[in-house]
Parts: structure tokens; C-alpha cells; sequence
């Protein structure tokens, strides 16, 4: 639009008044018959009009060039935003293909039949080659002076239902609040009975807290879990959004357990810290 405008003036200027145009050469078609008396005049009154055509025409150019540019880097920036919109947020992609809901991972319930207890009560259970792991890595916590004591370990559905609904109620949390601490019924690695919650049986104040990273079972836990196959699954910063959970660890020794958690997600190890 303003590219029309720029270009119309020195065709308005040449075939209207005539103004902008000097009046050296407009008086050219005279000067013919007068040279004889004003030759000099004449010649350095074509030169000036000459270069002040040239100079004209040389700006009108040059701002058209940059008219031009401009617009083409516009151009640019607008189709750079189209096509990169989607990948601002790589993670959306990556979330449909995996079926997350606020962040947490769709995950099977384990049959009761797979389940073997890691407390003597019998009050926390988790899948057979998990519990086993847990009990030989409690043990040899415990050698070291180190009490690492399971706060829970399987879930089911239901329980992960009122855990997620209930206490959100109760604490006045909106569904996305309430996804940063716990997963929703149906998306907790917990259904798994491949994770529990471990906390420093000598200091049960910091149970499910950021503090427990200050414990002796977690400065154990992080020099040692990967030995008996166990990872945070929560570090900071984590690709899935969820709260840093120091006290979350999964089972990840055999196939069945790293094709739960890694297989088709495109999720990235995470290495413990
Ligand atoms: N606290 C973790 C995210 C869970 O509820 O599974
Ligand atoms: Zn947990």
C-alpha cells in the first residue's frame, strides 16, 4: 500500500504542475533557441537538474528497498510464528501422544495376585520384584544405621480417588493445584505397585516433605537406590510439571517395569541425584 503511494509521487510530480521538478530543465525545450546567449547557464543548469533527478530518484529507491525489506522480514516473522506455535510448547505434543492429564501418565492397575508385602503388618504391598528389591536395599540401609521406612506403596484406583478429590476438598485445592502433589485416580505410578513413598523412620516430622532430602535415608537413598534398582521419579524440575518429591522412588530393574515408565512415552531417564 504505501509502496503505490511512493511510487505514484514521481509519476504525479513528472505529469502534473510540474513543480517538484527544476525549472532549469522544464525551461529546456527553449534554452535551444537561446544557447547562443546563456550556454553556460544552460550547462550547469542541466548538470544540477540531472543530479538532482538522480538523487530523487536514487531516494525513492531506496526507501522502496527498505519498504520491501521490512515487509519481507514481517513475512518471515509471522510464518516463523505459525509454524514454530506448536513446538513453544513441545511439551503439549508430547502430552497428547501420551495421554497425560496434568502432567501424570496414564498407568494399569496391578492385579492383587502380582502384590507381595513389604511391612509386617501387610499394610504395604508392592508388585513381587519390587518388594523383593525394597526388603534387600531396606537391609542394607539398615546395616549402614539407615531406617528407610515405607509411608505407602501400592494404590488402587479407588484409593487414589478419594486421595485426589477428598483431600483436595478438604484443602480448597483447584484439580491443577492439586495434580502438583498428587496424580489422579487412574494416572498414579502407585497403581503400579512399581513405587512407594519412603521416609526417614528416625525423623518422621519430615515425611512427604522437601525437608526429607535432609535425611540420612535420603542421602542413602541417592548414593545407593540405583544399586538395587530404584529411581526418584520426581527430581526437580521434572519434564512432567509434577512437585519435586524427594521421598517418590520407583522400581525400574526388570522389562515389565521400564516399559510401564518409559515404553512409547518418550520419556527421558531422569538420573538420580
Ligand atoms: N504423589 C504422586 C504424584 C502420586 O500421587 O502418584
Ligand atoms: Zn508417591
Amino acid at each position: 500500500m504505501s509502496n503505490g503511494g511512493l511510487s505514484g509521487k514521481p509519476q504525479n510530480s513528472s505529469s502534473g504542475s510540474g513543480d517538484d521538478i527544476p525549472a532549469a530543465l522544464r525551461d529546456t525545450p527553449d534554452v535551444a533557441g537561446k544557447s547562443h546567449l546563456k550556454l553556460p547557464v544552460i550547462i550547469i543548469g542541466g548538470i544540477a537538474g540531472f543530479l538532482l533527478i538522480a538523487a530523487v530518484s536514487g531516494f525513492i529507491f531506496f526507501i522502496t528497498a527498505q519498504k520491501k525489506d521490512a515487509n519481507q522480514q514481517a513475512v518471515s516473522t509471522d510464518t516463523t510464528a505459525a509454524t514454530s506455535s506448536p513446538s513453544l510448547n513441545p511439551g503439549d505434543t508430547q502430552a497428547k501422544a501420551n495421554g497425560s492429564l496434568l502432567g501424570h501418565l496414564p498407568y494399569p492397575e496391578v492385579p492383587e495376585t502380582e502384590l507381595a508385602s513389604i511391612s509386617p503388618d501387610g499394610r504395604f504391598r508392592m508388585r513381587k520384584a519390587a518388594a523383593e528389591q525394597f526388603l534387600t536395599m531396606q537391609q542394607a540401609a539398615r546395616s549402614a544405621g539407615v531406617n528407610l521406612a515405607p509411608i505407602s506403596a501400592f494404590r488402587s484406583v479407588k484409593e487414589q480417588e478419594q486421595l485426589f478429590f477428598q483431600v483436595g476438598a478438604q484443602r480448597n485445592q483447584t484439580p491443577a493445584e492439586r495434580a502438583a502433589l498428587s496424580a489422579p485416580p487412574g494416572y498414579s505410578e502407585h497403581h503400579t505397585g512399581f513405587a512407594l513413598d519412603i521416609g526417614d523412620g528416625n525423623v518422621p516430622a519430615t515425611n512427604l516433605s522437601e525437608n526429607f532430602e535432609k535425611t540420612k535415608a535420603y542421602q542413602w537413598l541417592a548414593q545407593n537406590a540405583a544399586k538395587y534398582r530404584f529411581e526418584l521419579s520426581f527430581p526437580r524440575d521434572n519434564p512432567q510439571g509434577v512437585s519435586y518429591e524427594p521421598w517418590h522412588w520407583r522400581f525400574v530393574g526388570d522389562t515389565q517395569s521400564l516399559e510401564t515408565f518409559y515404553k512409547a512415552k518418550n520419556v527421558k531417564p531422569v538420573k538420580t541425584p
